[in-house]
C-alpha cells in the first residue's frame, strides 16, 4: 500500500473515531477493537489532539480542524483546573495540542497555553540533582532523583519556550537534563537504561533501572526509540554533535536487533518465544526518530542508506501486518502495541501514541510534515 492510500485510510478511521470518542480521549484498548477513553487522567491526551492536527494539515478538512480545536480547548480546561499536571509528560500533552495549534493556525491563545505548559514543566526541575523529576512529589524516596528516557520527548517544549520568550532558562535546564540522559541512560554498547537514579541531595549517580522493561539492565524497545528521536531533536536545537552521534548509535542498535519482520518486540532482552508481544509503537517512534536523524546526517554519510532502508522495511511491515487499513470497526490504526507487558497493562493492544507516531511517520514520508516538536 502506498503512503497516500495509507493516510487516507487512516483518516477514515480517525473521522469515525471523532464521533465515537465525543469529548473524551483514547488511551489503549484491552483485548478488543475499542479504545478505553480518558478525560485528563493520563499522560496521553495530547496524542489524539496531534492526530487531529496532522489529519487536518493533510486534508484541510474542516471537521478535523474543529475536532483539533476542541481538543485544545479541553487541554486548556485541564490547565485551568490544574488537573493531573504533576508529572513530566506535560511536553507530550501540550506540544501536540496547544503548540500544534500555534504551529498550524498561528493561534495566539494556543501559543500562550503552550508557554504556560512550559512553566508547569519547569516545576519538575530539581536544582540540587540538576534534573527533571519524572514522577512523584518532590523529595519522594524512590522517584525524587530519577530520570527516564521518555523525558527526552518532553524537552522540546522547553527548547521552543526559549525560542519564543528569549528566556534561556528553559533550554538550559533541558540541556543539562539531556546531557545527563546521554551520559547515564545510554550504555557503552549503545543500548539504554529506561531509568536512572541519582542521589537527590548531592546529584551523585546511583544506578540504572527499569519501569516497564524486562529487567533493570535490559533494553526496553520503546525507551530506546524515545532516545533515538529525543537526541535527534536535541541535536536540531543545540547542534551539539554528541547528540547526533548518540541518536545514531541508539538507532543502529535498534535496527540491528530487530526480528525478521522489522518490528520490535517489547524489550530487546525479553526471551523471544512464540507469543512474545511486539511493541509496534516502539517501531513507529523509531521510524520518526530515524527520519529526524536523517534530516541531520550529511549527504554522503555512510549510514544514510542503512537507515533509509530500515525505514522502508519497517513501514512496509507495519502497513502490511499491523495497520487496520481504514477499518470501520476497529478504533485504532496499529495493532500489537504494548503499554506495559511487565505490568500486564494493554500488553498487546492499540496504544494511542503508537497511532500518533504511525500517522506522523506517514505524513513525514508523504508530505514532509514533521509533527509538532519544533517550530517550522
Ligand atoms: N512515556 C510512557 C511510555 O512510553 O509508556
Amino acid at each position: 500500500m502506498d503512503w497516500q492510500t495509507a493516510i487516507e485510510r487512516a483518516l477514515n478511521t480517525v473521522r469515525l473515531d471523532i464521533k465515537r470518542f465525543g469529548n473524551s480521549f483514547p488511551l489503549v484498548s484491552e483485548g478488543g477493537g475499542s479504545y478505553i477513553l480518558t478525560n485528563h487522567s493520563s499522560w496521553t491526551e495530547g496524542f489524539w489532539s496531534g492526530m487531529l492536527w496532522l489529519g487536518y494539515e493533510y486534508s484541510k478538512d474542516a471537521e478535523l480542524h474543529a475536532a483539533a480545536v476542541r481538543s485544545v480547548s479541553s487541554l486548556k480546561a485541564r490547565m485551568e483546573a490544574g488537573q493531573d499536571l504533576d508529572h513530566h509528560d506535560i511536553g507530550f500533552l501540550y506540544s501536540l495540542s496547544a503548540k500544534a495549534g500555534w504551529i498550524v493556525d498561528r493561534d495566539e491563545d494556543s501559543r500562550v497555553l503552550a508557554l504556560q505548559a512550559a512553566d508547569v514543566l519547569m516545576k519538575r526541575w530539581r536544582s540540587a540533582p540538576q534534573l527533571f523529576q519524572a514522577w512523584g512529589p518532590e523529595g519522594d524516596a524512590d522517584n525524587g532523583g530519577r530520570i527516564i528516557i521518555d523525558c527526552l520527548l518532553n524537552l522540546p517544549l522547553l527548547y521552543w519556550a526559549t525560542e519564543q520568550t528569549g528566556d534561556a532558562r528553559y533550554a538550559e535546564c533541558a540541556r543539562i537534563h539531556a546531557e545527563k540522559s546521554r551520559r547515564f541512560l545510554v550504555r557503552g554498547d549503545d543500548s539504554s537504561f529506561h531509568t536512572f537514579y541519582f542521589d537527590q541531595t548531592t546529584g551523585d549517580s546511583l544506578r540504572g533501572g527499569t519501569h516497564q522493561g524486562f529487567r533493570d539492565g535490559s533494553t526496553w524497545t520503546r525507551g530506546q526509540a524515545w532516545g533515538i528521536y529525543g537526541f535527534a531533536l536535541a541535536y536540531r536545537y543545540f547542534k551539539d554533535p554528541a547528540y547526533l552521534e548518540t541518536s545514531r548509535r541508539l538507532a543502529r542498535y535498534f535496527v540491528e536487533h530487530l526480528p525478521e519482520d522489522h518490528v520490535a518486540y517489547w524489550d530487546f532482552d525479553a526471551p523471544q518465544v512464540p507469543g512474545t508481544p511486539r511493541d509496534s509503537s516502539a517501531s513507529a517512534i523509531a521510524v520518526c526518530g530515524i527520519l529526524e536523524l536523517l534530516e541531520h546526517l550529511p549527504e554522503g554519510d555512510a549510514d544514510r542508506e542503512f537507515f533509509s532502508r530500515s525505514v522502508e522495511l519497517t513501514m512496509d511491515s507495519l502497513l502490511s501486518s499491523y495497520f487496520t487499513a481504514g477499518s470501520e470497526t476497529e478504533e485504532g490504526l496499529m495493532r500489537h502495541g504494548s503499554y506495559s507487558v511487565r505490568g500486564n497493562s494493554a500488553p498487546d493492544d492499540f496504544v494511542i501514541w503508537g497511532d500518533y507516531f504511525f500517522l506522523e511517520a506517514l505524513l513525514r514520508l508523504q508530505q514532509g510534515i514533521p509533527g509538532y516538536w519544533y517550530e517550522r
